[in-house]
């Protein structure tokens, strides 16, 4: 997927297959515009959803698309699966299902350019975000942006205080060679817990716990950074993200 942002001569030239030169013709004769605003700048940078028109012709109009699904158990984190019910798979029967729905063509419900920010396993339930904007993802995604992911851990054996050291410790994982970060773990009651973890790797939560040979019976993701699973959503159900919440994490698009 195109992320990076390129130059508005470049982006045109590429386009309509036309030399630099005879691009910069059009900025100066006020036939491009971007967002609704004649453009003259040739070093103006442009991102994937910026809406460009050149002499009438729309040669960019995607729409930056930002959601929340509230995953159930058994439905597997992928666009295409030969067994399971996926997240996309999800997203188009609501949108199929909608009132008034005549749309399956439109901007706003076309899924085949969503991707997944940060996969649950089959058997995790909660939070999933999905979008088409690259930055968006990596900026949430980036090691180094230390965003929170809370889990809520349903245990088979009880738990006590020298899980949370553990977890604040960290745990080796060899396979990988890394040791995961300094996680914290809160105990709700004799078999649950909250998990706030700020990676991702595979199985992680399971895997820690593996280490108590204490195995996990439940998992399901409550929130990712300031974005909460909207308890409306019953699962399955989807909606998009607000403003607010889109830019409480990953930065505001475009800035990364
Ligand atoms: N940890 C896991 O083990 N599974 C998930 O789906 C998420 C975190």
């Amino acid at each position: 997927m195109q992320s990076k942002r390129s130059r508005l001569d470049r982006f045109i030239s590429r386009h309509i297959q036309i030399p630099k030169k005879q691009v910069r013709l059009l900025l100066a004769q006020g036939r491009v515009k971007v967002d609704g605003v004649i453009a003259r700048d040739i070093d103006l940078q442009i991102d994937q959803f910026n809406h460009i028109i050149c002499d009438g012709l729309v040669l960019q109009q995607r729409q930056a698309r930002y959601i929340m699904l509230n995953k159930p158990v058994g439905v597997v984190c992928a666009t295409k699966d030969d067994k399971h019910r996926t997240v996309i798979d999800l997203i188009n029967e609501a949108v199929n299902d909608a009132p008034n729905s005549n749309q399956s063509n439109s901007e706003s419900s076309n899924t085949d350019d969503l991707h997944i920010v940060g996969r649950l396993d089959l058997n995790t339930s909660g939070l999933v975000l999905l979008t088409n904007d690259s930055q968006w993802s990596k900026g949430i995604m980036s090691p180094d942006s230390k965003v929170d992911k809370i889990y809520v851990v349903t245990l088979k054996n009880p738990i006590d205080e020298r899980y949370i050291q553990a977890f604040e410790e960290g745990f080796y994982f060899a396979y990988e060679d890394i040791t995961t970060l300094p996680a914290k773990l809160e105990i709700i009651s004799s078999h649950c817990a909250l998990v706030t973890l700020q990676e991702g790797r595979y199985h992680q939560i399971k895997r820690m716990f593996g280490r108590f040979r204490n195995p996990v019976i439940g998992l399901h993701r409550l929130s990712v950074g300031d974005i909460r699973l909207d308890e409306s959503l019953l699962p399955g159900q989807s909606r998009q993200l607000t403003a607010t919440e889109m830019m409480s994490v990953g930065g505001i698009p475009g800035n990364n």
